[in-house]
């Protein structure tokens, strides 16, 4: 069979690519560990306030575990609870967040945290928190009239 020239040239760079771009999602999940955000942990929405964590939202330390502290959030329209909050510095933390009413959005400025917070799921991210400083956190998912005033504050202190 006669493969003309420039179908050659394209078919093997079609192919580098594929597995180019198939190794780096490889590596990415098998070897650096990344995964999408856990959506497998379920709550009943209708009764965040009685279970727990979310009993007790705030920082809680923690032994054991692969992390030191867990920050735990409940969202409901239009704030978080707690509404500020103190993490000390360098600490690896757990941020767990539920809804209780509809879809927010769980985005801390200047950090790589942005978690969808869905009603009947739990969302997961673990963190270092390495700067002293204010961070703001915003939600970033239309849930209302008073979306835009949806937010909260973690000071990271030594
Ligand atoms: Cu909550 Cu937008």
């Amino acid at each position: 069979m006669h493969v003309h020239k420039y179908e050659k040239i394209w078919l093997i760079f079609g192919i580098t690519t594929l597995i180019v771009f198939l190794s780096v999602v490889g590596v990415s999940a098998f070897y650096a560990g990344n995964q999408p955000p856990s959506c497998l942990t379920v709550i009943d929405p209708e009764k965040v306030d009685t279970t727990a964590p979310f009993n007790e939202p705030g920082l809680k330390k923690v032994e054991g575990k692969d992390w030191d502290y867990e920050l735990v959030f409940v969202a409901q329209a239009f704030a978080y609870t707690p509404g500020d909050v103190e993490v000390p510095l360098g600490a690896k933390v757990k941020v767990i967040a539920t809804s209780k009413d509809v879809i927010h959005g769980f985005e801390v400025a200047g950090t790589n945290i942005n978690m969808m917070v869905e009603p009947g799921y739990i969302s997961e991210h673990i963190t270092t928190f390495d700067k002293t400083g204010e961070y703001l956190i915003l939600c970033n998912e239309y849930c209302g009239a008073g979306h835009h005033m949806m937010m909260s504050k973690i000071k990271v202190v030594e």
